[in-house]
């Protein structure tokens, strides 16, 4: 710890504050595991990971998507079964099931239900909150752990593609607040992540694409060769094949969470987000057509729309943006919608800088593999760029 303490100096009126700067550094340890069938009784992996805690009162709450419980009804008793076959583990007052999708960050009273179970089962710092569910359930029941008693242990269990490749993985939380997505949460680095990969199969065939989109966006930020990949399988991908999935969503999980932790970064003080590449728009997207477009459709349009854009501004050469473009009409996302056209879509260039801070930092390509921060988005570029993927994806020209 470095400490600087100056006293008796300048503490009078009009003098210079005094400083007293203490710096220090916190390691945080990120989990991430992939398995199948986590409770399985022979599999080791959750005993092991809650048998690392120093200090551990055994209790633990579980927070299931309904819609995970819906698929996999049996659920609640192998997961008590599992848990109480840990010694000295409990989970407080069965499983507890949480409204799934969007609706779940948008209506507050989810986080405040959530909240309320913690406390109402005696749910301490040394106590474990699991969760069980996609990007949605994890974000709220996330911030609700992270908030409740300034931090409870959590571990989370990723049940969608989006959510195994990239929202299960990272240390950020939240809830939509007055329009705005994520407006309320918190960064908080979870115990745990536990990526069940049989939890897949039971998707629809919407949420099953959607983690594709983040996969390419991720593939597009560091690395070429996992694009080339992700070319490679788009046809079994678009035929649903697990085999094929696989290897794609542990990549974008690895790459997501290497950049949490390499890039120096991990709690967004800086001016860049690149994760957030296309994102811009996306959010504005989803909240234009009243939630109506997920996530991971909404990634794809606006990884595209600003890969037509690097191309519309000499960054990127057009026929890596016609091969980009390609991959996500091949990979099944439609990439044109009449919200594109709404004027109030360029508000989200404001409010993504405003959720960031400072200036406004918007990640672009000059290659596959290779993102560029800009900070000037030409409003009239934009709107071509948005004529042009029209065009584009109904196959009409490519750049
Ligand atoms: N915190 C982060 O860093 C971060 C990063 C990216 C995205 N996100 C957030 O993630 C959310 C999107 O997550 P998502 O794409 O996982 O969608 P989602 O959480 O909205 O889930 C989609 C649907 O799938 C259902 N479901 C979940 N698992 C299932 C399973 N195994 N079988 C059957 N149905 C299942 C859910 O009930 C829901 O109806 C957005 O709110 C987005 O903002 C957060
Ligand atoms: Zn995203």
């Amino acid at each position: 710890m470095a400490a600087r303490r100056d006293f008796g100096q300048g503490n009078g009126h009009g003098q210079p504050a005094v400083p007293v700067d203490a710096a220090f550094a916190v390691d945080h340890l990120h989990r991430l595991r992939f398995t199948r069938h986590a409770f399985d009784p022979a599999n080791p992996v959750l005993r092991e990971v809650l048998g690392e805690a120093e200090a551990s009162s055994g209790r633990l709450v579980a927070f299931v998507d309904q819609g995970v419980i819906d698929a996999w009804p049996d659920l609640g008793t192998r997961l008590e079964n599992y848990i109480e076959s840990v010694p000295g583990f409990t989970v407080a007052g069965g499983i507890r099931c949480v409204p799934g999708g969007e609706a779940a960050k948008n209506d507050w009273s989810v986080y405040e239900d959530t909240l309320r179970v913690i406390h109402d089962e005696g749910v301490c710092r040394h106590s474990t909150v699991l969760a069980i569910g996609g990007g949605a359930v994890l974000d709220v029941v996330g911030f609700a752990a992270a908030t409740a008693h300034r931090g409870v242990r959590l571990v989370r269990f990723p049940t969608t593609t989006l959510a195994q490749g990239d929202a299960g993985i990272g240390v950020k939380n939240g809830i939509n607040g007055f329009g705005t997505k994520n407006f309320l949460g918190s960064f908080a680095v979870p115990w745990a992540v536990i990526n069940d990969e049989a939890f897949l199969a039971t998707l629809s065939d919407r949420d099953w694409r959607c983690g594709l989109s983040e996969a390419v966006k991720v593939a597009l930020l560091k690395d070429e060769r996992y694009f080339d990949a992700i070319e490679r399988a788009a046809d079994r991908l678009r035929d649903r094949d697990d085999a094929a999935l696989r290897p794609i969503v542990r990549h974008s999980a690895e790459l997501h969470l290497q950049h949490i932790v390499t890039s120096g970064d991990p709690f967004e003080l800086r001016g860049s987000r690149p994760l957030d590449f296309g994102h811009w728009s996306a959010h504005k997207l989803e909240q234009l057509t009243g939630f109506r477009m997920p996530h991971g459709e909404a990634v794809a349009i606006g990884v595209a729309l600003d890969v037509v854009y690097s191309a519309m501004s000499g960054r990127l050469a057009g026929s890596d943006a016609a091969r980009i473009v390609a991959l996500l009409e091949r990979l099944g996302f439609t990439l044109h919608d009449p919200a594109l056209h709404d004027p109030a879509l360029f508000d989200g260039l404001e409010e993504f800088r405003e959720h960031l801070g400072g200036r406004l930092t918007i990640t672009l390509l000059e290659g596959i593999g290779r993102p560029v921060d800009v900070h000037e988005m030409d409003r009239q570029r934009l709107a071509d760029a948005i004529g042009q993927l029209a065009s584009m994806a109904t196959g009409e020209r490519r750049p």
